[in-house]
């Protein structure tokens, strides 16, 4: 059965999301899933622009679960910003047909005993600065792809890590679900947008964007012919220099296998990926190792 939220149907379990897909897919149409952990920007509302896009989806679902198991004890999941009202009504406005928005306990009830776990991609990048994260982050995007039965999902590419997590997962379980990317979207001073960007305070807020910057110098060097793992280090020490208390990783790596890069020239399709941390905030962020993006550098 379904509710409403700020005339946005809500469903609250995963027999009630399963029997609205359902439904829609009896009727012919295609169904995407956009999940989210709420606390919704612009970036979040791409994922629905991309979900509509030519041949996807007619319906689009979109979840919004803080989910605890990608919580490590000590980080924010206590102080996540949660606000249901604001959120439906975003979505509602922007053309979104259904929210699913279920409590942990239906999520997890007692007794729930399961681990998702993905091998090697998660041991790197934010997997080693994040133990567990991605055992979370798996474990509840394959209860969400399950429950939803959508056609294709899609997740920002910010998180490119865990789009690849997340391709691999749908990949080894034979989930029919198409996993898509949708593009980075960032402030006019080249901040991804995230959830976690009002963590920061407004000095902090004016010192964000050069991770960007940094991020960008660094491919121009790398596509210049520069040696990786030196532009690489050179970026990490100028993060440090211009206010970020201290860089998880700034690192070079092939885009689908996350294999790092350690001399000139990259392969094509290589990326460079930073996380680093300003006050409450920990940011990340990645760009393209390629001309085009290096002629935007400076
Ligand atoms: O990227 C996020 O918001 C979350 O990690 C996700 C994919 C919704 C799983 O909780």
């Amino acid at each position: 059965m379904l509710g409403e939220i700020a005339n946005l149907p809500v469903a609250r379990t995963a027999q009630a999301l399963r029997a609205q897909v359902r439904s829609w897919r009896m009727e012919g149409l295609r169904v995407a899933l956009t999940p989210t952990m709420g606390a919704l920007h612009d970036g979040h509302l791409t994922l629905l622009d991309v979900a509509r896009g030519p041949g996807r989806a007619d319906k689009v679902a979109a979840s919004i679960f803080v989910n605890p198991t990608q919580f490590a004890a000590g980080e924010d999941f206590d102080t996540y910003p949660r606000d249901e009202a604001r959120d439906a009504a975003m979505l509602a406005a922007s053309g979104c047909d259904l929210l699913y928005a279920p409590s942990p306990d239906q999520m997890y009830p007692d007794g729930f005993a399961t681990e998702v776990r993905v091998t090697g991609l998660t041991d790197l990048l934010c997997g080693a600065a994040r133990p567990g994260h991605f055992d979370g982050v798996a474990l509840v995007v394959s209860k969400l792809l399950i429950q939803a039965e959508a056609d294709v999902a899609v997740f920002g590419e910010k998180d490119w890590q865990q789009l690849a997590v997340i391709r691999r997962l749908a990949w080894d379980l034979d989930i029919p679900t198409d996993i898509l990317g949708a593009p980075v979207l960032r402030e006019a001073d080249g901040l991804a947008m995230s959830s976690r960007n009002r963590y920061l305070s407004q000095p902090q807020r004016a010192v964000a964007p050069v991770l960007h910057r940094r991020l960008r110098l660094a491919a121009s060097e790398i596509i210049g012919g520069a040696d990786p793992t030196a532009a690489c280090a050179a970026a990490a020490s100028g993060l440090l220099a211009d206010g970020f208390e201290s860089v998880d990783y700034l690192e070079a790596r092939t885009a689908d296998s996350l294999a790092l890069i350690e001399t000139a020239p990259p392969p094509t399709q290589s990326r460079l990926f930073a996380a680093a941390r300003l006050g409450r905030a920990r940011l990340i962020d990645n760009v393209p190792i390629e001309a085009e993006a290096a002629s935007k550098a400076l």
